[in-house]
């Protein structure tokens, strides 16, 4: 056991004052939440404070943050040049009708590292981005059909939100997986524009898109789908969307909302991706909000309003707000090239420790992910897809065991979602995570039994 382990007796529940927290939030929030996303076991957490790594709660037990707000705070909590940035922009004003230099050097930092990201324009989510990189991709094209991954999570626009939350029971046979709505009443005509592919299944996804390529504008990719399971794209199935894609002039958007953190030249570039148009978000705002669509100059002309209105209108109140862009620019350029190797040291060592203990302990776990991310699977091997990455009942079980006994080891771990590591993390960090994996694993052996 490492030296950093603050070891929580009474880990769970969260302590009295969540509690109390939770029960005044009931009072304005339909279920006590303000996002769907809030991990409850039985009721939030509530945070104090936090810096670095490390976060604490209403409760004042401290804990390692492991999902650092959904893999966007790359430098952990309340980075020292962050805070000087904004600190200065808040006294100069903090939102203008009018730009500002900010926008132009994190467009300009973001421009220079990344591959076909020509053009740029700043958005305040994520969804946003995705809405806008697809927008874009039918206003380019003139066809409104996309296509998109089983499973994989690319923020709120319905058109994105298919297939998201599929199941078996609803999720169609393996070669024609089912465009299924994410909530009740979701337009029919959403669901028909939508054609959903299996992740990793070169054959079907040439064939699909080949045959319906003529109303398709749009394949969007992550290059790494973290809610379906965190899983390396295959370079089969790279090859086959990006050629089929070209053959019938179908765009490629790929979100990289979360896996921007993948390497200074973003995921696409790691993975052989050739993306028209990108959604970024998450690590560009250094943890304010923000959301970016870009990509090569003649696609993104779309957004040209300088000879009256373009053919994809795009404001936003908040959009380039001088705070984000600081911010941003301040945790982008803190993101060197050194800074990257020695994530990507500390992500293979960490993933490289979690294999060794779940095969000391034979246990039928595997792990997923790339740089600074990972994620540990209840299956005996890396799942390829969606599909092989869903739990069963006995498996949430344990997961759900998991994360109890990690907070038990003062650490939080997303649950089915990725985990992250900050900048702010070394070996400490990666010996604690190890070792409450290991004693997991010795105090639960029943339990595992119960998915062997
Ligand atoms: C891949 C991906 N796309 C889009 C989004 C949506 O981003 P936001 O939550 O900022 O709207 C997320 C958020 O987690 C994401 O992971």
């Amino acid at each position: 056991m490492s030296s950093f382990q603050t070891f929580h007796e009474t880990a769970f529940p969260p302590g009295p004052q969540s509690q109390a927290l939770f029960e005044r939030a009931h009072a304005v929030f339909p279920d006590g939440t303000t996002r769907i996303t809030v991990e409850r076991d039985p009721f939030p957490r509530y945070i104090a404070r936090a810096k670095g790594a490390y976060l604490t709660d209403a409760d004042g037990k401290r804990f390692l943050d492991l999902n650092l707000n959904f893999t966007t705070l790359i430098h952990g909590h309340a980075f020292e040049p962050i805070i000087a940035a904004v600190e200065s922009q808040i006294r100069n004003g903090t939102c203008f009708a009018n730009p500002t230099e900010a926008e132009v050097e994190l467009a300009s930092l973001l421009c220079a590292r990344v591959p076909r990201l020509e053009r740029i324009r700043f958005v305040n989510t994520g969804t946003e981005a995705v809405m806008f990189a697809v927008k874009a991709a039918r206003a380019f094209t003139g066809r409104s059909r996309i296509a998109k991954i089983e499973g994989a999570y690319h923020g709120a626009y319905d058109w994105v939100e298919v297939a998201q939350a599929s199941v078996p029971q609803n999720w169609g046979p393996p070669d024609s997986p089912a465009a299924t709505p994410y909530y009740r009443g979701m337009p029919a005509s959403v669901l028909d524009d939508v054609m959903v592919l299996r992740f990793n299944d070169a054959a079907r996804a040439r064939e699909l898109l080949s045959r319906h390529a003529s109303n398709i504008a749009a394949v969007v990719i992550d290059p790494m789908p973290s809610r379906a399971g965190l899983i390396a794209p295959e370079p089969e199935f790279v090859t086959a969307l990006q050629k089929t894609a070209r053959e019938h002039g179908i765009l490629i958007i790929s979100d990289e909302v979360l896996n921007f953190r993948q390497a200074s030249h973003g995921a696409a570039a790691r993975y052989g991706i050739q993306p028209d148009l990108f959604a970024l978000g998450k690590i560009i705002g250094g943890g304010f909000p923000i959301g970016a669509v870009g990509g090569l100059a003649d696609v993104m002309k779309v957004f040209d309003g300088s000879a009256g209105r373009p053919l994809v209108p795009q404001g936003g109140t908040f959009s380039a707000n001088p705070i984000s862009m600081v911010a941003g620019h301040a945790a982008m350029k803190a993101l060197d090239e050194i800074t990257f190797a020695r994530l990507e040291r500390l992500g293979n060592a960490l993933r490289n420790r979690l294999e060794d203990a779940i095969a000391r302990a034979n246990a039928p776990f595997s792990v997923t992910g790339a740089a600074s991310l990972f994620r540990i699977h209840p299956k005996p091997r890396p799942p390829r897809e969606f599909r092989e990455a869903h739990w069963n009942a006995a498996e949430a079980k344990v997961m759900t065991e998991m994360t109890r006994s990690f907070a038990g080891h003062g650490i939080l771990l997303p649950v089915g979602a990725a985990a992250c590591l900050a900048t702010t993390m070394g070996e400490v960090e990666v010996d604690a995570v190890a070792g409450a994996l290991e004693a997991f694993l010795d105090q639960n052996a029943e339990l595992v039994e119960e998915i062997s």
